[in-house]
């Protein structure tokens, strides 16, 4: 069977340039610097860079408020570099996919500048505009606490500008077909310079079609996705668009479409589902997740992941669900945010319990769908509440105990943001210098997660079931792929298990020990009964290609 798809066996590692390493010592990261830890990305086995914005930008909202498509921060570097990074990095056949911000700009791009001074601007139509305020503008605030109205009104132009975010990203006006048109050119470009795809930011709210007098119809929304899917695949085949869509699983088959929408989708049911099976040491709420979200159509994958850069939002669990979760890893007000979700990092959530942590990276690692870790993870960063909203999550990686980190030579005055220096996840205890040769720290353990996904491709494109073990607490995943077949098995509980695996074929064949949280008495033929650790994981694989 062919394996077209490079995306659905992709391991992908996100990164902010700002935060991973400053080569210059101006206090903020750069693609140079990114640049020199291309190979220790590659020995972590990471397939695909995705790099959040690093586009010309006041940085208001990390990024996120673009001044300008066709530029970049100078800090982070200039398009010499950003080549070479794409070079280099496809010489270790690692792809590169960034951030499509287009939901809206900055009020400092040249068109909102343009649009608002004039109404005959060529750029008013450009954005959303209304007179009144309408008289739902307080309601359905993207940021609960610190965004007061989706309509904000502008002095200079005389009339209120929709923005689904801060008021600082006025939403461009997507009816408009030039704003379409500018948006094809943007990625044709990004394109051009080698990227393999984009996460397309804030997708549902880029289909809403705001400043129609005349609301369309639900599914007439999704048409855009379409038009963007065409160009992508005329102007470079394999590229993909990675959706974030927290929708609710009703609506996500819309955004893969007949196969002719976005490529992947972020699991955002799957993640809040996980989180709660992770507080509950309960596999049932996983299970939930998988039925709750539908099938991807065969050119089409899904992404998991654990934290992200934002907060982990429980939104579409339940009010006692969602409180389960905050008691288990968020119990503190200051480590929640939005009424929603929680400002933590993984490690300080799972309370920096070695074998716990393994034990969700496991899970990531294993579960069907393209996993995707964040910077940092790998060594098991902590957080810094004392910073604002999603800032917390938002520190330059630690990556020895020099001062800052080894982040920067700059005094920790002038850095882009301040490196953790003090207690559990001080950059002196958690760094990767000290965990680089240590098989047995996380990061050599998530090393040799990676390496094993990838040495069993039936995870990544085979068929999928889960087994009974009778223990709330295991799941037990049979993954299958032209005769190989992986056995993943998980324990969410902190106590000891042993479970029977009922199927002839462990029994008949040589079973291989791929990765476990320690070193268990093998397998042996003839036998079924798998003993784990509280928190332990063991993955097995048998058939044609096992040795
Ligand atoms: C997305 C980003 C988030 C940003 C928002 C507005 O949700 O992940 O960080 O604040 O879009 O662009």
């Amino acid at each position: 069977m062919l394996r077209e798809y490079w995306y659905k066996e992709a391991i992908i590692y996100c990164l902010n340039v700002d935060y991973f390493l400053d080569s210059n010592g101006d206090g903020t990261g750069d693609f140079e610097g990114l640049i020199k830890r291309l190979d220790y990305l590659n020995k972590l086995g990471i397939t695909c860079i995705w790099l959040l914005p690093f586009y010309n930008s006041p940085r208001r909202d990390d990024g996120y408020d673009v001044a300008d498509y066709y530029g970049i921060n100078p800090l982070a570097g200039n398009f010499g570099d950003f080549v070479q990074l794409i070079r280099l990095a496809r010489e270790r056949g690692i792809r590169v996919i960034i951030d499509l911000v287009v939901n809206h700009t900055s009020d400092q791009h040249y068109w909102f500048q343009s649009a608002r001074k004039d109404k005959e601007s060529p750029f008013r139509n450009y954005y959303v505009w209304c007179k009144e305020k309408p008289a739902d503008a307080d309601e359905g605030v993207s940021f609960p606490g610190y965004q007061k109205s989706t309509w904000t009104y502008d002095e200079e132009a005389g009339e209120y500008y929709y923005h689904a975010f801060y008021e600082f990203q006025p939403d461009l006006n997507f009816s408009n077909p030039k704003v379409r048109e500018e948006v094809c050119k943007m990625m044709g470009f990004w394109l051009q310079l080698g990227v393999s795809g984009f996460r397309v930011d804030a997708a549902p709210f880029l289909i809403a079609k705001k400043g129609l007098q005349e609301k369309p119809s639900q599914d007439d929304q999704y048409q855009y996705l379409e038009e963007l899917r065409q160009f992508l695949s005329v102007y470079e085949g394999d590229a993909i668009m990675l959706a974030e869509a927290n929708v609710s699983p009703d609506q996500l088959a819309q955004f893969f479409g007949e196969d002719n929408r976005m490529q992947m989708l972020f699991n955002f049911t799957l993640n809040q589902r996980l989180m709660l099976a992770l507080a509950r040491q309960e596999i049932a709420p996983i299970i939930q997740g998988f039925e709750e979200t539908p099938v991807a159509p065969p050119s089409a994958h899904w992404a998991n992941f654990l934290r992200n850069h934002d907060e982990l939002s429980l939104d579409k669990l339940s009010h006692e669900e969602r409180q389960e979760v905050f008691n288990a890893f968020g119990p503190e007000k200051e480590m929640q945010i939005y009424g929603r979700g929680i400002r933590r990092r993984l490690a300080p959530m799972l309370n920096g319990d070695p074998q716990r942590l393994e034990l969700a990276y496991s899970l990531l690692f294993s579960l069907p769908g393209t996993p995707v870790i964040r910077y940092g993870e790998e060594i098991g960063m902590g957080d810094d509440l004392s910073r604002k909203e999603r800032d917390s999550i938002r520190t330059p990686m630690q990556w020895s105990n020099s001062p800052n980190g080894g982040f920067s030579v700059a005094p920790a005055d002038k850095l882009c943001s301040p490196v953790i220096s003090e207690g559990q996840y001080s950059y002196e205890k958690v760094n990767v210098a000290s965990q680089h040769s240590n098989p047995e720290s996380l990061l050599g353990r998530i090393a040799r997660m990676t390496s094993a996904r990838r040495e069993c491709v039936e995870l990544s494109l085979g068929k999928i079931e889960f087994l009974d073990t009778g223990n709330p607490a295991v799941l037990l995943q049979r993954s299958e792929w032209e005769g190989n077949v992986t056995f993943t098995i998980n324990n969410l509980s902190d106590k000891k298990a042993t479970i029977e695996i009922e199927r002839q074929e462990f029994k008949d064949t040589f079973v291989l020990d791929l990765l476990s949280d320690k070193e268990y008495k093998a397998i042996e033929k003839g036998h079924s009964s798998v003993e784990l650790e509280g928190y332990g994981y063991r993955w097995f694989r048998l058939g044609r290609d096992s040795f």
